[in-house]
């Protein structure tokens, strides 16, 4: 059974092939390269096009007629959205809506869409339920709340079902270490922090002042892999009659910036220098996640919860080297 998946060759979506793969799929990437990786596309055909392109996009689903798509095609760095709203607002509304019309008048196949734990802006309480209010305060988070309440919308009128997942922080790598997170410029955490241990230079921390246990912002983070094995859930559950609704994926347990890096420095062996700025516009103080519902409809327990773990095999696919990939 052949499984669209748009952005597959970008972080997240590549280990999911690789989940869909494993389970008995065929997934199929549908990625236009601008933010993803060639050689990540391992498992299954790569098919280079863009979400926005309504030809190319119908032309793939009648040459490969899949059962479902995966959604992961998006622009997802929250600065970068407050710096050019247009190119988010362009690519992840504009490019989404262009690619569900065009899902809808080929047939109405089920959908799972990367939504963020960015829809929820701050938080009033943690951990963070589905039913909680969802104000984003970026237009990252702004841009996933509209695809939501398309999505809503075309299970109305089209009977289009899907499942939004609304993760918190990715992390880690693939523990076979095939492949794993590469951005260019990196923006997340974890591969920053690992990057300064690994080069000896200074990881900037935003913020000390924040009312957390030790003053820097406290995240939720979930393992790709563990996000990937969701995936492949909730496309088995609304292939089997599933009804449309929204998860999060997540650990409810947050770590600081600060341990964080404390558990860097013990599982790189190397001192990891901290340079201290001025908090950043728009980081709400703690984001974790409750994970009930995933439990419940999709029996999803991350597996590789550990900070150590998900650190261990980031680290190890840092080290692996350039050529191999
Ligand atoms: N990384 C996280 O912590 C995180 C957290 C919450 C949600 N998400 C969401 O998960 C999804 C995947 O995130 P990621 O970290 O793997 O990002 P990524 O940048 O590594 O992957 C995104 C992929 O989408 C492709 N793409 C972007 N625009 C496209 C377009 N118009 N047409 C075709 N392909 C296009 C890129 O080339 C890239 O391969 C995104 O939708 C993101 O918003 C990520």
């Amino acid at each position: 059974m052949k499984i669209l998946v748009t952005g597959g060759a970008g972080y997240i979506g590549s280990h999911a092939c690789k989940a869909l793969a494993a389970a008995g799929f065929e997934p199929v990437t549908y990625d236009n390269l601008s933010r993803g990786n060639r050689w990540a596309v391992k498992w299954g055909a790569l098919e280079v096009g863009d979400i926005g392109d309504a030809v190319r996009l119908r032309a793939v689903l009648d040459q490969h007629q899949p059962a479902a798509v995966v959604h992961f095609a998006a622009f997802a760095y929250v600065g970068e959205s407050v710096e050019n709203p247009n190119l988010y607002y362009q690519n992840n509304v504009c490019g989404s809506a262009t690619l569900l019309r065009t899902i809808t008048e080929y047939k109405p196949i089920p959908v799972v869409f990367s939504s963020t734990c960015a829809t929820y802006g701050i938080p009033d309480q943690v951990p963070i339920p589905e039913g909680h209010p969802q104000r984003p305060i970026n237009p990252y988070g702004f841009t996933k709340l509209v695809v939501e309440r398309i999505l809503a919308d075309l299970d109305r009128a089209y009977g289009l079902r899907s499942v939004s997942l609304r993760y918190f922080n990715a992390a880690g790598g693939d523990p076979d270490g095939d492949i794993g997170e590469a951005h260019d410029p990196e923006t997340h955490l974890i591969p920053l922090v690992l990057a300064a241990a690994r080069d000896g230079t200074a990881v900037t921390v935003f913020g000390d002042d924040y009312d957390t246990k030790d003053g820097t912002c406290v995240r939720d983070y979930i393992h790709v892999a563990d996000l990937a094995d969701a995936h492949v859930r909730a496309l088995k559950y609304l292939l089997s009659g599933g009804a449309t609704c929204a998860l999060n994926l997540a650990n409810a347990h947050g770590y600081s910036v600060m341990e964080v890096i404390e558990t860097a420095k013990r599982v790189c062996g190397k001192p990891i220098q901290v340079k201290m700025a001025p908090r950043r516009a728009g980081d709400p103080a703690a984001l974790i996640g409750s994970s009930e519902r995933a439990r419940e409809k999709l029996g999803w327990i991350p597996a590789r919860s550990s900070l150590e773990m998900q650190l261990t095999d980031a680290w190890n696919w840092m080290r692996k080297p350039q050529s191999s990939r």
